[in-house]
């Protein structure tokens, strides 16, 4: 069970000796169970990667703190870490390397056994439709085949927890689709996941629970249901539309 509890932003930047906040993500809360694919809405700058960054223990909540069954991002850093996944996009792959080499090179990291490596390896190629590039130099590789590499290296250890940030962004429908139903089978399978996107059909597809983030406040949270009961709509792109267009002044309703 994930659990992010009134996690709060800010960042600090100094310009020329002035000091510059910024209050990225406002007392953000939600839930994702095992076997749950939870959906983190919002447009651009709404605090979605801060929010997952947060999760993954690369930066710190300025208040607030993120929970893994027993374990929390401000205590058991470690813990954390071998229990989830990332996938963002500033991850930079080596283009001289193969997406073969990589694997070992991180399930090595990971302290991963020769024989588990493989085992993974086997797996995740197949599952995400890699094996016929796994050994070309990821310089070559299309969008969609970096991404599927991305996935794969960040799921060599198995984690319990996968945080992907934008794991659909630039591919295109049919990977697009590899890519969400491998998610799919991989909740079925009792992994606890959240993504992060702007795109809503995607996310209607295959999330469970959906959180809308706008200017670092969540506006709305719940199922597709709730969400869509709450706001009186039977669409939950208007519902996301409602809080970014101009001159819409809402109320704010929590599920
Ligand atoms: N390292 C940083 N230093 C200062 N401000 C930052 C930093 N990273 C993000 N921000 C600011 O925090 C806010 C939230 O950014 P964030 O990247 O979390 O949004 P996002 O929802 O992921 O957006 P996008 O859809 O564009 O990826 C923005 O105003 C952004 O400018
Ligand atoms: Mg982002």
């Amino acid at each position: 069970m994930l659990r992010v509890e009134n996690l709060r932003k800010v960042y600090e930047n100094r310009k020329k000796n002035v000091k510059k906040t910024v209050e990225a993500v406002k007392d953000v809360s939600f839930e994702c169970s095992p076997g749950e694919i939870f959906g983190l809405l919002g447009p651009n700058g709404a605090g979605k990667t801060t929010t997952l960054r947060c999760i993954s223990t690369l930066i710190k909540p300025t208040s607030g703190n993120i929970f893994i069954d027993r374990f929390n991002v401000l205590d058991d850093e470690k813990a954390i870490r071998s229990r989830i996944g990332f996938l963002t996009s500033d991850m930079k792959l080596d283009g001289f390397f193969t997406p073969d080499y990589m694997m070992n090179y991180f399930g090595a990291l990971n302290k991963m056994s020769k024989k588990d490596i493989e085992l993974r390896k086997e797996y995740l190629f197949n599952e995400l439709q890699m094996t016929d590039f796994i050994q070309k130099k990821i310089d070559k590789l299309s969008t969609g085949m970096k991404q599927k590499t991305a996935i794969a290296i960040s799921l060599i250890h198995d984690p319990e927890v996968i945080v992907f940030d934008e794991p659909t962004n630039g591919l295109d429908v049919i990977t697009s689709k590899s890519v969400t139903d491998f998610l799919k089978k991989y909740a079925q399978a009792g992994k606890t996941i959240v993504i992060s996107t702007h795109i809503m059909n995607v996310a209607e597809k295959i999330c469970d629970r959906f959180g809308i983030l706008i200017e670092g406040e969540m506006k709305e949270l719940g199922s597709l249901k709730q969400i869509l009961e709450n706001n009186s709509s039977n669409n939950l792109e208007d519902v996301f539309f409602g809080y970014i267009l101009p001159g819409t002044d809402r109320e704010v309703n929590h599920a």
